[in-house]
């Protein structure tokens, strides 16, 4: 018996399992309730005979998807992807994405940019009138992080953006490390008042590869309640 959150995510990543055609190139995002849709989709596979192809947004993704029996190619291969699905962090009314609480933003990304459709699973509670609550994950290169983060923290106090703590995310005793060998900073804000700007600014920086603010890239959110009901919103 699954738990409300759990029901949550799973009825949402079943139902965009749905999306998945015979031929096409899809997307496979990173978490917890991206791992509920590899796992549907690798039942379709196995008992309807779904027949697609899956590009990983890491390397846990490609290690599951692999296990449940969907065909694995890279992004170089795949070129162009008809349809991304991943889960986020947060989520606000314009579609507006927090993602990389899972340490994978990077990968996810370049995959859901790469891709005709974006389509977000999660569960209800993920669902924010601003974002910002949930810390932003911003990647970035390890030689002199130190001062990319200097340089976040002024433009932080240049933008007047609440809340300016920024910690260097851990594993343990030592820092860290994405799928591309990089350091990730989560900045705590607790209000995100203009994320457009503030994705722009943050990829201005020497050092930043990355950050998990996602702006006009996510089409559709597959939103699931704990008792099993299910919300497409676009
Ligand atoms: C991974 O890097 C993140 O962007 C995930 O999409 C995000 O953390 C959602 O994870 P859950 O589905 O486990 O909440």
């Amino acid at each position: 018996e699954l738990s409300p959150i759990d029901k949550a995510k799973f009825v949402a990543a079943k139902r965009a399992a749905e999306f998945v055609e015979d031929g096409m190139r899809v997307g496979l995002g990173t978490g917890s309730t991206a791992a509920w849709l590899v796992r549907c989709l690798g039942e379709k596979v196995r008992e309807e005979g779904l027949k697609f192809r899956g590009v990983p947004t890491s390397t846990r993704t490609a290690e599951l998807a692999r296990e449940v029996g969907i065909e694995v190619i890279t992004l170089e291969e795949a070129r162009w992807l008809d349809l991304t699905i991943d889960g986020a962090d947060e989520f606000d009314g314009e579609l507006s994405l927090i993602k990389g609480g899972g340490g994978a933003l990077l990968q996810e990304k370049i995959v859901a940019t790469a891709s005709d459709q974006m389509v977000v699973i999660a569960d209800a509670a993920k669902e924010v009138g601003t974002l910002g609550a949930f810390p932003l994950p911003v990647e970035v290169i390890p030689f002199g992080w130190t001062a990319s983060q200097a340089l976040i923290e002024e433009a932080l106090v240049s933008m007047d953006v609440m809340g300016r703590q920024i910690t260097l995310r851990m594993d343990g005793d030592a820092a860290y490390r994405t799928d591309e060998g990089n350091f990730i900073l989560d900045l705590h804000l607790t209000r995100i008042g203009n994320p457009r700007q503030l994705a722009l600014i943050l990829n201005q920086i020497p050092g930043v590869v990355e950050n998990g603010l996602f702006i006009d890239i996510c089409d559709q959110v597959v939103i699931g309640y704990g008792d099993g009901r299910v919300e497409v919103r676009d």
